[in-house]
C-alpha cells in the first residue's frame, strides 16, 4: 500500500518553529482570546515551548534555548493562526455515503445504507480505496483530531489506524461491536470473535503502531445499546478495564476509551430496554458494564431522561453532537444547554455520512442553527449557543470529549501544536476586506461563509500535514 508520509521536507517549515502573527483561539466557554502579533514557539517535538504577545520573533528565538536556529513563519494581515478542528463522532466505512439516503428515518436509513455499505469492508481492499482520500480530505479542512467508527472488521480498522498514523491525523479507532439487529450480514453474532477481534485493533494499535501514544488511540466500540447483548457489553467493559494507557499510566484501569451511540431515537432507547431489561435507564445500562467513565464517547444523546444526564454527569462522559445528522435523519435536537449546565462534556461531530458534511465549520454552523431552532420551538433564548461557545465545541469541549485536553484544544504551553494556518483573504466568498474592524470579525465570517478553500496550513503535533500552501 502506498501511503505519501507527511512530511515538513521541501516546504520550507522545520522544527523547531516560531509562528508570529495573529493567534485566536477558546480559553473558556464564554471567551475567545485573540493575541494580535502573538509569538509561538513549537520545539523539535512537536509542542507547544511558550507563547507571547507582542514580541518581536526574532528576539524570542534568541532567548528561548532551542530556538536559535528556529524557522520563523511570518503570518500576513489577513491569516489568523486557529487550533485544529476536532470531529467527535465520524463514520470512517459510510464515507463514500456522504448525501446518499437522507429520505429515511434511523432505522431505514441504518438497513438501506448503512448496513450494505459497512458489510462490503469485509474485503479489506475496499479500507484502503476508501481511507486515504478520507483522511486527506479531513485534513484539509482541518480536522486535526478524529474519533472515529470503523466497521465490523478488525482488518480494515487496523488498515483505518495505519492511514490515519501515516498521514499524520490524530485518531480514536476501534473495531465496531455489532451482534444482532443489523441486516445485509453487517453484525457478527459471535460474541468470543466479536471480543477477539476488537483485542486484536487494541493490541494493534497500542503494541505496534503507536506504543508511544502519541497519534492513535484504541477504543472499544459498541455501536449502542440496541445492537449489543448482555453477554458482549460486560466482556467490552472487562476488555476496556483490561489496559492501562501509554498516555497516562496513572489513570487507574479506566484505560481505552469507549465509543458509542446513545438514545439516537425514541424506537432505538425503547429497543435497548428490550435487549437489556431491568436497567433504570440507558445510562445505567452501559455503567453497569463498566462502560462509561471519562474516556466515553457518546453520539447524539437526544432521548435522555433525568437519570441518563444524572449518571453522564457524574460518570465524567462526553457527548457528540451531530447536529446535521440529527435533523437529516429527523431524529430530535439535543438539548446542548442542559447538559452544559449539568456538567456534561459536550463536543461537536459530523456524523458521516448521516451527516453530509464533514467539516466541522458545517458542524458548528448546524449546531447554531438547531440550537436556534429549539429557542423557536419553546419560545427560549436559554437554548441559542453563542459564538464564543461554537469555537469552544468544535476545539476545546470536543478534546475534553475525546479525554485529550491536556494535549490539544488550544494554545497552552506544553500542548501538541495542533493548528491551522487560516487566511481569510483568499477566498472570495468570506467577504473580508481588511476593514471589517476586529479579528472576531474574520473568525466570524470564516467560520459561517468560509471552508477549506481558506485553510492554508495544517499542522498535527507541528508536523505540517495537509493545506492549501503543501499542495502548491
Ligand atoms: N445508530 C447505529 N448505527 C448508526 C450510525 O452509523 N449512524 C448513526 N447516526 N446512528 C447509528
Ligand atoms: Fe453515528
Amino acid at each position: 500500500m502506498q501511503i505519501r508520509n507527511p512530511s515538513t521536507a521541501g516546504s520550507g517549515i522545520s522544527l523547531p518553529l516560531i509562528v508570529h502573527g495573529r493567534l485566536i483561539h477558546s480559553t473558556s466557554r464564554t471567551k475567545i482570546a485573540i493575541l494580535s502579533k502573538a509569538t509561538l514557539g513549537v520545539n523539535e517535538h512537536g509542542k507547544i515551548a511558550f507563547v507571547e504577545a507582542n514580541t518581536d520573533p526574532t528576539d524570542a528565538a534568541k532567548r528561548y534555548d532551542g530556538f536559535a536556529k528556529a524557522s520563523i513563519l511570518r503570518l500576513k494581515p489577513l491569516q489568523f493562526l486557529f487550533p485544529g478542528l476536532i470531529d467527535t463522532h465520524m463514520h470512517a466505512p459510510q464515507y463514500p455515503n456522504m448525501a446518499l439516503g437522507m429520505e429515511g428515518d434511523l432505522k431505514e436509513w441504518c438497513e438501506g445504507w448503512t448496513d450494505p455499505i459497512e458489510a462490503s469492508y469485509s474485503d479489506t481492499s475496499k479500507a484502503h480505496r476508501v481511507y486515504p482520500g478520507m483522511v486527506d480530505t479531513l485534513l484539509a479542512n482541518g480536522t486535526t483530531t478524529v474519533a472515529y467508527n470503523s466497521s465490523i472488521h478488525p482488518d480494515a480498522t487496523i488498515a483505518l489506524a495505519e492511514i490515519c498514523k501515516a498521514k499524520g491525523q490524530r485518531a480514536i479507532i476501534g473495531k465496531l461491536c455489532i451482534e444482532v439487529g443489523a441486516t445485509h450480514g453487517n453484525m457478527v453474532a459471535d460474541v468470543k470473535q466479536s471480543l477477539k477481534d476488537e483485542q486484536k485493533v487494541v493490541e494493534h494499535i497500542l503494541n505496534k503502531l503507536d506504543p508511544e501514544g502519541d497519534l492513535v488511540f484504541p477504543c472499544i466500540q459498541p455501536r449502542a445499546g440496541s445492537y449489543v447483548s448482555e453477554d458482549q457489553m460486560s466482556g467490552l467493559g472487562k476488555l476496556c478495564h483490561g489496559y492501562k494507557s501509554p498516555l497516562s499510566p496513572d489513570s487507574g484501569n479506566n484505560a481505552l476509551r469507549v465509543q458509542a451511540h446513545m438514545a439516537e431515537t425514541q424506537l432505538e432507547y425503547k429497543n435497548m430496554h428490550e435487549l437489556h431489561p431491568g436497567y433504570k435507564s440507558y445510562a445505567d445500562m452501559y455503567n453497569h458494564h463498566g462502560l462509561f467513565g471519562p474516556r466515553t464517547i457518546l453520539a447524539h444523546c437526544i432521548h435522555l431522561t433525568d437519570r441518563d444526564i444524572e449518571v453522564m454527569a457524574a460518570c465524567g462522559v462526553g457527548v457528540a453532537h451531530n447536529a446535521n445528522s440529527n435533523t437529516c435523519l429527523r431524529d430530535g435536537w439535543c438539548r446542548v444547554r442542559t447538559l452544559l449546565d449539568a456538567g456534561v462534556k459536550v463536543g461537536l461531530g459530523t456524523d458521516c455520512s448521516a451527516g453530509y458534511s464533514i467539516s466541522i465549520l458545517d458542524s458548528m454552523r448546524q449546531a447554531s442553527n438547531v440550537s436556534r431552532h429549539l429557542a423557536i420551538s419553546t419560545g427560549r433564548e436559554k437554548w441559542i449557543l453563542g459564538f464564543e461557545e461554537l469555537v469552544y465545541l468544535a476545539t476545546m469541549g470536543g478534546a475534553e470529549v475525546c479525554g485529550l485536553k491536556d494535549r490539544v484544544g488550544d494554545f497552552e504551553k506544553g500542548k501538541d501544536f495542533d493548528a491551522l494556518v487560516v487566511d481569510v483573504g483568499l477566498d472570495d466568498n468570506v467577504n473580508v476586506e481588511g476593514w471589517e474592524g476586529d479579528a472576531g470579525a474574520m473568525l466570524r465570517k470564516w467560520v459561517f461563509m468560509g471552508d477549506d478553500r481558506s485553510i492554508r496550513k495544517v499542522f498535527v503535533s507541528g508536523k505540517y500535514v495537509a493545506g492549501k500552501d503543501l499542495k502548491a
